[in-house]
């Protein structure tokens, strides 16, 4: 299948790309290859932080495995009515998510768009291309790049509306491939969010950051909407404790001992805690 190109940038030059015979190019002549599971690698060597930038690929299967089961479809549905509600149309507009991970989010949105017969351009991308690789699998209508938060190869003013679910914004780089008027969707966890899990896992358990909107705001962006969800006992059961906890940064955080007393429980009710901010990006005076 051809990648729709359109409003996709060469990470190196801005300028936009073409579809050319299993690659894209620009017309300086930097070229990039189109894999075989349909999602184009735009990340440049030297903005690479690592040998294999973002999550792994044991970390995207078990968010891929965990997400499957369907215990985060509430959080799914309320960045839709999130959308719905503060996004006055979601038909024929340009929607990506930033840090798409293996496109769960993305995915269920192109659903709900289908099902009420409306269409955008949907592009996910995502640093890892573990993750890329896998979002192919959930959607390939849907354009899935490697890219990083902190250049998107997206077009200026491009984005009607830019996802950044459990992610890591970059509100410049976002400013600008967002249109004037456009807006900026972040869902990242509460307080509460796995409480359970973590007083299993911690001896103490830290406060979550609360967020600081001062990044947003001196980017440009202005607060719209700020919505809380609470799910309590939410029943994960074994075979997914080990998805959910390597998932999570608390993977790398916990003991081993503790981890191992985790996976050994029979089941475990946690708490789903979500916290939903819609920021809109100012227009020009
Ligand atoms: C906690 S996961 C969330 C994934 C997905 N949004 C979800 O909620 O299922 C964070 C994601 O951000 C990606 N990531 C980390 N640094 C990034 C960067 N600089 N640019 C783009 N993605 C990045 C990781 O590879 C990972 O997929
Ligand atoms: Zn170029």
């Amino acid at each position: 299948m051809m990648m729709n190109t359109k409003g996709i940038t060469c990470p190196l030059d801005g300028t936009l790309l073409i579809a050319e015979q299993g690659r894209l190019v620009c017309p300086n002549g930097h070229s990039f290859d189109l894999a075989r599971q349909g999602y184009c690698h735009l990340l440049p060597v030297q903005e690479k932080r690592s040998a294999d930038p973002g999550d792994s690929k044991a970390m995207v299967n078990a968010r891929s495995d965990f997400l499957d089961a369907g215990l985060y479809q509430p959080i799914a549905e309320l960045m839709i009515e999130q959308l719905v509600h503060n996004i006055a149309a979601l038909d024929q507009v340009v929607i990506a998510d930033a840090g798409c991970g293996e496109g769960y989010y993305l995915n269920a949105l192109s659903q709900h768009l289908s099902k009420m017969e409306q269409s955008a351009r949907l592009i996910g991308f995502d640093i890892s291309k573990w993750a890329v690789a896998r979002a192919c699998r959930r959607n390939r209508d849907i354009t899935w790049l490697v890219a990083s938060n902190r250049n998107p190869p997206i077009a200026p003013d491009y984005i009607d509306t830019m996802l950044c679910m459990f992610g890591f914004p970059q509100y410049p780089a976002f400013a600008k491939c967002i249109k004037p008027g456009g807006y900026l969707l972040m869902l990242d966890g509460g307080p509460a969010h796995l409480i359970e899990l973590r007083e299993h896992i911690y001896e103490q358990v830290n406060d979550t950051k609360p967020f600081n909107a001062e990044p947003a705001l001196s980017a440009g962006f202005e607060r719209v909407s700020e919505t809380r969800l609470t799910v309590p006992k939410v029943e994960i059961p074994q075979h997914l404790l080990a998805s959910l906890l390597l998932m999570t940064p608390h993977f790398f955080r916990a003991s081993e001992a503790a981890k191992e007393a985790l996976l050994a429980l029979p089941r475990i009710s946690v708490t789903i805690d979500v916290e939903c901010r819609v920021y809109q990006l100012k227009a020009p005076d």
